[in-house]
């Protein structure tokens, strides 16, 4: 959801922010966002501004005709409309003080209406339809009696309710921008003679890799030459430094014609980076849980929480995490959690799941739970956001930047995380003996080479992929592992090319399901392997006869050699022979070819799908 950036530089660096602020912007613009716009305060001290409806380059363009007078001071921000529609009026920044003063702002504040008849009251005269411009000129009121703008804007803070990241110039401060975050994001970069803010490191990778976060209600002071970070209270608090380990050019396309068919290339390493100095000797090394290993030898219950994709993910983690450690294991929406009074205790390990650490449905839940008294444990694949610095202990996933707003070869690194994780707990658990543990990981290492032959087959699915473009509706069924796998399919099919789509538990399909089938309907089926000791594959192959009988299309995806499936299927996509756990890993890959492929064919946007963020930041 919206972008934000902040940047200050010092004589010696130039006139070179209205440049800043759009490269941040740029990297930023895979959040999601209708709206996008600037302000600086010039060479000459005064402020300037430009805010457009529409994509990034609208704004660029604008900018292009009629240049801002650029200075070292500004803030750049791209909106995802909750308060207003996506017009020039509503976009950001917001303008107070006699256009002196211009803020930015991402989240919602829940008592804006309050706040706004207050200040309408006073005479003051609103431009847009937003809940962020009563804070701009709440500062701005606050900035005239006290002077200093970082005081301003904390004593503002305290009467916002709600979830939000703030940044503020004003061009009586030039070579100062001023922020505060509470449940929203925001990032430092530190760099040298100049310094910035992002909602994430994208938005600053370009300038430099030293980065620091800032925690929970506090306040950020940028200037050239100095960072100060205190509380909502007004104290100094630590801060800490952390080196960011991807550059520029991982955010970059490199030659690829999206940024998801990059991401898709890329699942292979996603799964190999996530192992990388995790396994070893047949074991599983998670040193970032020794701090937590007591408490994870004793814990009764797990309960997984996060949202869509992630959420899949988790019930992957489930099923491995009971069969090896022996632990009951419940899978749940972050946003349905904390709203129905979960039993939880000390005993209860909470794991989130989120690729970008800023989801706020999740981040509340992680919040909610440790409050309870549970220990939250986290996997995240965004270094420097909020979710990890929440938790008691974090796994991070080495995906890489994820830029398609779609996520792909995320959850190919948060089922990895979570294998490593059931392997750890039952080797703690004394549940697996190392020689299984030892066979499980070797199974594990041979999967990104695995999943390579499976990209093999991309130009086949991309075949299959033009055939369908006309298609409206498109069911997948799996059992077991291959059950959040057919969920994972279809929601890729609904978000990516707007089409119907289901995942089933092929088990259920005689409970209702079946009567959507009719002649002509495509159903992808994920078969288990023959070699799968609960015998489910003649389960499976019998569903397919049963939708075949009654007319449906079927793509079976299935293990290579597996013969059965060759009579009843019209298409089948092969995988390599992987242990029952891991297929899971190699089956969801050509959904995600197809996906993004069918997409493609109509000719749709399979980086920005429409209505999407790719970092849902608010509730
Ligand atoms: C689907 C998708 C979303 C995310 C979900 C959680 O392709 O991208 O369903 O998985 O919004 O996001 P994170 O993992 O950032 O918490």
């Amino acid at each position: 959801m919206c972008g934000i950036v902040g940047y200050v530089g010092s004589a010696g660096v130039g006139d070179k922010s209205v440049d800043v602020l759009l490269g941040g912007l740029k990297r930023l613009e895979y959040r999601g966002y209708d709206s996008a716009g600037v302000a600086v305060i010039g060479a000459d001290g005064t402020l300037d501004s430009r805010k457009r409806a529409g994509k990034l380059q609208v704004l660029v363009d604008d900018l292009e005709a009629d240049p801002l007078r650029d200075g070292q001071t500004g803030i750049g921000h791209t909106r995802w409309a909750t308060h207003g529609g996506p017009t020039d009026e509503n976009a950001h920044p917001h303008l107070a003080d006699d256009g002196k003063l211009a803020l930015i702002h991402n989240g919602i504040i829940e008592n804006f209406s309050e706040l706004k008849a207050e200040l309408l009251a006073e005479g003051v005269e609103f431009l847009s339809e937003t809940d962020s411009e009563v804070a701009a000129h709440l500062v701005a009121r606050a900035y005239r009696s006290t002077g200093d703008l970082a005081e301003a804007l904390r004593t503002v803070v305290a009467r916002l309710d709600g979830a939000f990241t703030l940044l503020v110039v004003h061009a009586d401060q030039p070579g100062v921008v001023v922020g505060a975050r509470r449940n929203s994001p925001l990032v430092i970069g530190l760099g040298d003679g100049e310094n910035f803010l992002g909602s994430d490191v994208a938005a600053f990778v370009a300038h430099t890799r030293r980065a620091m976060s800032i925690g929970q209600d506090q306040l950020v002071t940028i200037r050239p030459d100095s960072v100060e970070v205190v509380g909502f209270d007004g104290l100094p608090v630590e801060t800490s430094e952390f080196e960011i380990d991807w550059d520029a050019s991982a955010a970059d396309k490199g030659g690829w014609s999206s940024f998801m068919a990059k991401e898709i290339s890329e699942e292979p390493e996603a799964v190999a980076k996530t192992l990388l100095g995790r396994v070893s000797g047949g074991g599983v090394h998670l040193s970032e849980l020794d701090g937590v290993a007591d408490r994870l030898a004793t814990v009764d219950r797990v309960i997984v929480i996060a949202c869509g994709t992630a959420a899949y993910a988790g019930i992957l983690g489930k099923y491995a995490i009971e069969q090896w450690a022996r632990v009951p294991v419940e899978v749940e929406l972050a946003h349905e959690f904390r709203y129905r009074d979960p039993v939880l205790d000390e005993k209860t390990l909470v794991v989130s799941i989120s690729q970008s650490g800023e989801t706020m449905d999740t981040l509340m839940a992680v919040k909610y739970a440790r409050e309870q008294g549970a220990q939250v444990l986290s996997i995240c694949n965004t270094q420097g956001s909020t979710i990890p610095r929440e938790s008691d202990a974090v796994i991070y996933t080495h995906a890489g930047p994820e830029v398609a707003v779609a996520s792909t070869k995320a959850f190919l690194a948060q089922g990895t995380a979570l294998f490593l994780l059931g392997l750890h707990l039952a080797g703690l658990r004394g549940t697996l003996s190392t020689d299984e543990i030892a066979d499980q990981v070797a199974d594990l290492q041979a999967i990104p080479e695995k999943i390579e032959r499976v990209l093999e087959s991309s130009e086949r699915i991309r075949t299959l992929a033009g055939w369908m473009a006309d298609t409206r509706s498109v069911l997948f069924l799996g059992r077991h592992v291959g059950y959040p796998i057919a969920l994972e399919g279809a929601l890729k099919l609904k978000e990516l090319a707007y089409i119907h789509a289901e995942g089933f538990a092929a088990g259920e399909l005689k409970h209702g399901p079946i009567a959507l089938i009719e002649p002509g309907q495509i159903v992808f089926v994920i078969v288990p392997s023959p070699r799968d000791p609960r015998s489910l594959h003649p389960k499976v192959v019998s569903n397919i006869q049963e939708i075949r009988a009654r007319g449906a299309r079927v793509i079976a995806i299935a293990e290579e050699g597996d013969a059965a499936v060759l009579p009843f299927a019209d298409e089948v996509l092969h995988i390599p022979l992987a242990a029952p756990l891991f297929e899971s890993l190699l089956a969801v890959v050509p959904l995600h070819v197809f996906g993004m492929e069918l997409a493609a064919a109509k000719g749709l946007d399979v980086d920005q799908p429409r209505n999407l963020a790719k970092s849902v930041t608010v509730e």
